[in-house]
Order: structure tokens, then sequence, then C-alpha cells
């Protein structure tokens, strides 16, 4: 069975390269893990709440969120400023890879992630997210450092121009993805 507590310990001071392997065991059962984290930001998601809303550890050296991603949901491209392991346990995340070009981006590549897929980005990456699914997906998000303050950066997903990540500007971003597409 799942258990958040236990889960947080193990994750502490871990590698992304272990957190990866402990996403892995935890999602061989990922009935357990949406049973266990259920109650954590309920009727909330990454493009109405906070961030805030689904946290479920914040230490200096750790971040759990608990993403929740609503159908057709796409997010800007954003950097974290640390490594990142991502579990999806329900539904589907698809993840946009881009490359800094001068002061643009460049596409680089994608990944479909399905339970029980597991992607690990290193501290410089560049992402964006998408759920193309008509119904919320849900994942494990564990990132190497305290995500929620770090000065991080988007990129405008229409002009690519590069500026500071602001929770405001992302959501209408994202609303403006969702009306597009
Ligand atoms: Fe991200």
């Amino acid at each position: 069975m799942f258990n958040i507590a236990n889960f947080v310990k193990a994750c502490q001071g871990q590698p992304p390269s272990t957190i990866k392997e402990l996403l892995e065991a935890a999602l061989r059962d990922p009935e357990s893990v949406t049973e266990a984290l259920a109650a954590i930001g309920a009727g909330k998601n990454a493009g109405e709440g906070s961030m805030g809303d689904m946290v479920i550890h914040r230490a200096p050296d750790l971040t759990i969120l608990k993403a929740a991603v609503p159908a057709k949901f796409k997010s800007p491209p954003h950097n974290h400023l640390m490594w990142a392991v991502i579990g999806v346990y329900d539904g589907q995340e698809n993840n946009y890879f881009y490359r800094r070009s001068n002061d643009s981006l460049e596409a680089a590549g994608g990944k479909q992630l399905r339970p029980p897929d597991v992607l690990v980005l290193g501290e410089d990456a560049v992402h964006a997210i998408e759920n193309p699914l008509e119904r919320t997906s849900f994942a494990i998000h564990v990132y190497g450092g305290d995500l929620l303050s770090a000065p991080r950066r988007m990129w405008n997903p229409f002009t690519l121009q590069e500026e500071p990540f602001e929770y405001e500007t992302a959501r209408r971003y994202a609303r403006q993805l969702i009306e597009q597409s």
C-alpha cells in the first residue's frame, strides 16, 4: 500500500535516480496511490487552484506535488532550476521538451507519459505539459529543491519570449492555449 509519509521519508536526501525507482515501485499499484492522495487538493487542479493546494511536502531540498492536470490543459514552457521526477498514476501527461536558443526556444522532442511511466528532467530542462484526455490526469511531481520559491522562468507560448515565472500569467497562457486548440 502506498503511504504518503513513508514515500516522503524515502525520498529525503536521495538523488533523482533513486526517486525514479521509488516512483516506479509506487506506480506498480496506481490505485493505491490514487487512494492515498485522494484527499490532497480534492476538487482543485493545476488550471484553477494554486500550486500550493497540492503540496504533499515542501522543504528547501525537496518538493513533492500532486499534479491534477485538467482535461485538455496545456502549460506554457517553463523551467524548474532543479531536477524533477514525474510519475503519472492516472491518465496521461504529455511532455514537450525545449532547448534554449539565443533568447528564444527550440522544440526538442517530447514524451507521452501513462501509468506507470516515470520521467526524470535535469536541472536545466525546459518543458511544457499537456493533458490530451477529456478528463483530469494525475501525477506525482518530485523536485530537488523548493520549487515554490525558485526564481523560475517561463516562455510566452505564442512568442516564445522569456519572462519570470508567475502563476497568474501561467494560468492565463494555459487558458489561451486551451481556447486555441
Ligand atoms: Fe514543469
